[in-house]
């Protein structure tokens, strides 16, 4: 049986999760309004990660006789100044889930839950991923620089991003 206060973090990783995919999403709708449709494509795949995230502490909350409550995701921002502004942006969250994952190590620790803290060391792990690839996509970004070729380039190997799982009807 989860402890009350891991029950309640738990359900509030959840809503993160969910912000998060939201928010990539959002980043997503605005990359393809600025005619990105590569980076557009990586930001919808990491919007399908974070649903992942959400659902796998969905199932491990209900695994351990926990109850989920879905509470309201925040709008997220719908304007970015840049193609690196949303790398960074992008960069900057991560980082922030990233200490959200710490402080949930944290009180499993606090309440000597072993098992939470175990399942928590699969997201410790994906953070240092996540973060990582946050900030190759602000290095690109910085490197590819106001040349349009450059940037062209850079949004053709976004494309090339594997998703998670294929969108019914838009398979290759
Ligand atoms: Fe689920 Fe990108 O953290």
């Amino acid at each position: 049986m989860l402890k009350t206060e891991v029950e309640e973090a738990l359900n509030e990783q959840i809503n993160a999760e969910l912000y998060s995919s939201y928010l990539y999403l959002s980043m997503s709708a605005y990359l393809e309004e600025e005619n990105l449709s590569g980076f557009a494509h990586w930001m919808q795949i990491q919007a399908q990660e974070e649903a992942v995230h959400a659902m796998k502490i969905q199932n491990y909350v209900q695994e351990r006789g926990g109850r989920v409550i879905l509470d309201e995701i925040e709008k997220p921002p719908v304007e970015w100044d840049s193609a690196l502004d949303v790398a960074e942006t992008t960069f900057e969250h991560e980082q922030k889930v990233t200490s959200l994952i710490n402080e949930l190590v944290d009180l499993a620790e606090e309440v000597g839950d072993h098992a939470t803290r175990q399942f928590l060391q699969w997201f410790v792990e994906e953070q240092v991923e996540e973060e990582d690839s946050a900030d190759e996509l602000v290095q690109q970004l910085k490197m590819a620089g106001d040349d349009p070729r450059g940037l062209m380039m850079l949004d053709r190997e976004f494309a090339a991003r594997p998703p998670m799982f294929q969108i019914p009807g838009e398979e290759d």
